[in-house]
């Protein structure tokens, strides 16, 4: 029997991917850029066994089956199929926060599986190979196998960093605003997006202008341009959603009145910039000296059930020495 155990954070997109060049694949339309966030993360431990005549996965505690399990064994088949191997694997994964919220859940889980099962198979991979793995399962999984700010090209294969932590600190004030799974999956809403609403090739022409400008800015530290492109990102991808038949709409009334908050508080002189993804939830881009004064804000905002305050991340990484002996 062969083990690893690997850990994985979260990211949020600056600017947004939406929409597959590729759907079998598995590549993005458009560029998209993130910021890997250091408080929230997976854990997930792989132990191919000799005696398991299938895949078994425990997520949170809870023994899983259906769709879950199957996108994690399709993952676990692209890594027997490598290391060419038929051993089956029991994976054990936790999050350190909710599942079901909407946190992103599929990034860190799918990067922390991808390098997980990598190793406990006996593969030396390299980060860009990893970041590949976990793209086929979850395209923003790419991004989070890097640590602090990272790209992810359009149809490219894998992600690549792009700045450090230290070389441009930032704050992500995660504003959870409602509780239990999102109704339309992202895959399905980008299929249906671009099957249905009029603007998704408004969106596919003008976000690789707005990635570019998120790009530049971030390399040269100017905030309030980063701020303003991330909010357009974001916006112009959920209108395209909007305009999709029947509509995709994430948002609630609380998603709009942490919105309106953070338009307040831009008001009063501190700078602070949302942005959303395929969830009800608010994400907060500020500078760390306002982090504060911006979460408390956001805990105040009726419905707002909790704020969790995030840094640039590390990437994902291996913990101790991989156990590994020869799979039977
Ligand atoms: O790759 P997925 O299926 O996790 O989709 C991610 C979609 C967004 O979160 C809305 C945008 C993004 O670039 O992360």
């Amino acid at each position: 029997m062969s083990q690893a155990i690997a850990i994985a954070h979260s990211n949020i997109a600056l600017a947004k991917y939406w929409g597959k060049a590729n759907v079998e694949q598995n590549l993005t339309a458009v560029p998209s850029l993130s910021m890997t966030l250091d408080a929230l993360s997976t854990r997930t431990e792989v132990y191919f066994d000799p005696a398991l005549s299938e895949d078994e996965l425990q997520l949170d505690g809870k023994q899983q089956s259906g769709r879950t399990k199957l996108r994690v064994s399709q993952l676990l088949d692209r890594i027997r199929a490598k290391a060419d191997t038929v051993c089956r694997a029991r994976v054990i994964s936790s999050n350190n926060f909710p599942t079901a919220a909407g946190l992103a859940s599929s990034a860190s889980g799918f990067a922390a599986l991808a390098m997980a099962a990598s190793s406990a198979a006996g593969l030396r991979l390299s980060s860009a190979e990893i970041s590949s793995l976990s793209r086929a399962s979850s395209a923003s999984a790419a991004r989070s196998v890097f640590g602090a700010y990272v790209a992810l090209n359009a149809r490219a294969l894998s992600a690549e960093p792009v700045l450090n932590p230290d070389e441009f600190p930032l704050a992500m004030l995660v504003a959870v605003t409602a509780k239990g799974p999102k109704k339309v999956g992202s895959t399905e809403g980008m299929t249906r997006t671009a099957q249905t609403s009029p603007y998704y090739q408004a969106w596919l022409d003008r976000a690789p202008a707005v990635y570019d400008r998120i790009r530049v800015a971030l390399l040269e530290k100017q905030f309030e341009a980063l701020g303003e492109a991330v909010e357009e990102s974001a916006m112009m991808m959920h209108a395209s959603m909007l305009a999709a038949k029947p509509a995709i709409r994430y948002f609630r009334d609380v998603t709009i009145a942490a919105m309106q908050r953070v338009e307040d508080l831009r008001d009063q002189g501190i700078p602070a910039y949302y942005t959303m993804d395929a969830g009800p939830h608010v994400k907060v881009l500020t500078l760390p000296e306002h982090a504060e004064v911006v979460e408390r804000e956001l805990r105040s905002v009726a419905q707002i059930q909790d704020v969790i305050s995030c840094r640039p991340g590390p990437a994902a990484y291996l913990i101790g020495d991989a156990k590994v002996s020869e799979a039977k």
